[in-house]
């Protein structure tokens, strides 16, 4: 069990900075997301903790040491990558226990730690079959256990379940989650799926084109998005978003819209805009949603617009509409039937919009 310190790490690959000047400190016992884009240097980031990649700049501390100049198998890490690569001709078994067979360890030790790896993965009854003669989510099982067998100080994952069609991943996730408040070990876990991040991370850091965009707890980055790209990449459906600028009618401030709609400023942000500024506002599909079958919000602007589509999915309703020329998303937790073509009057809870500057995308 250990801490992990990135500080200003960089990394180039001739001309392409895959990774700029990144810090981050990664407590002991934390499961910690790295989420983002394709291309966004998540797992070259990874690669660079594991040493399997050098580094062009910087320092990376495991405890408090640093470890830039060590071997992979001499920094005391385990990496989960998403194809699991087990050897096909070893048993279960055989491939739980090669990495410390490798290593010379003793074999009443690795007898012991095999089974404890086998029970705590529920593997038993898989124990002397081969890969091919298991479903995907047992061959991933394996591949954790055997980075479970090395007790390693921190444990690396690599989006470790894209190979896993949906319900799997989803019961694998719970899976890991239950793994970790079991091994109460350090986890770097790199996906690029939000939904991923948010349920397992106690921190998550969002990153785009080599740097970090932002770091915080589910929560925050889901309330507190400190930029427009954070907000609609955290949450789903995505946030609406709108571009506009800030315009003066007879004393109030307004955000017009490309297409000339102008929505009220909300209250508490009126004193950090001035007129002129572009901007881009956001909602989440949950603020607007239409009167007829919902409270209307202390503080709104109304909307009256024609469904272009409805997805009643169960416990909610999409109701795609549009402001303007842009669709926005509605999500309605009532039962309520809505068609294509109603013609609807949509509430937008104003003290629920982020505002996020046009030039910089930084949150107002
Ligand atoms: N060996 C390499 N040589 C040159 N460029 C590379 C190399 N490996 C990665 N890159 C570049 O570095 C950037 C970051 O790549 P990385 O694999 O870390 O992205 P990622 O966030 O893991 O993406 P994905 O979600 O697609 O796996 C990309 O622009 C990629 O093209
Ligand atoms: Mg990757």
């Amino acid at each position: 069990m250990a801490e992990v310190k990135l500080k200003n790490i960089t990394k180039k690959y001739g001309d392409v900075t895959a990774v700029q000047n990144m810090s981050l400190d990664i407590a002991h016992n934390e499961f910690l997301v790295l989420v983002g884009p394709s291309g966004c240097g998540k797992s070259t980031t990874l690669r660079m903790i594991a040493g399997l990649e050098e580094i062009s700049g910087g320092e990376i501390f495991i405890g408090d040491q640093v470890v830039n100049e060590k071997d992979p198998k001499d920094r005391n890490i385990s990496m989960v990558f998403q194809n699991y690569a087990l050897y096909p001709h070893m048993t279960v078994e055989e491939n739980l226990g090669f990495s410390l067979k490798i290593a010379k360890e003793d074999k009443k030790e690795i007898e012991t730690r095999v089974k404890e790896a086998v029970k705590i993965l529920g593997l038993e009854e898989l124990r002397k079959r081969k890969p091919s003669q298991l479903s995907g989510g047992q061959r991933q099982r394996v591949a954790m256990g055997r980075a479970i067998v090395r007790r390693p100080d921190a444990f690396l994952f690599d989006e470790p379940l894209s190979n896993l069609d949906a319900k799997l991943r989803t019961q694998m996730r719970t899976e890991i989650k239950k793994l970790h408040q079991k091994l109460k070990t350090t986890v770097i876990y790199v996906t690029h799926d939000q939904v991923e991040a948010m349920t397992l991370a106690d921190r998550i850091v969002i990153m785009k084109d080599g740097v970090i965009e932002q770091i915080g707890t589910p929560l925050e980055l889901f309330e507190k998005p400190a930029t427009k790209f954070v907000a609609t990449f955290i949450g789903s459906p995505s946030m609406n978003m709108i571009e506009a600028k800030i315009t003066n009618i007879s004393g109030e401030l307004y955000m017009e819209t490309n297409d000339g709609i102008s929505v009220l400023v909300p209250k508490h942000k009126i004193n950090s805009l001035t007129e002129g500024q572009r901007i881009s506002f956001g909602f989440r599909a949950e603020d607007i949603v239409p009167i007829k079958f919902g409270q209307k919000p202390k503080s709104s602007w109304s909307l009256q617009s024609k469904v272009n589509l409805a997805e009643p999915l169960g416990t909610e309703t999409l109701i795609f509409t549009n402001l303007g020329n842009t669709e926005v998303v509605s999500r309605m937790f009532t039962p309520e039937l809505v068609n294509s073509n109603d013609d609807l009057e949509f509430a937008l809870n104003l003290d629920r919009t982020y505002l996020f500057d046009g030039d910089t995308g930084l949150a107002i």
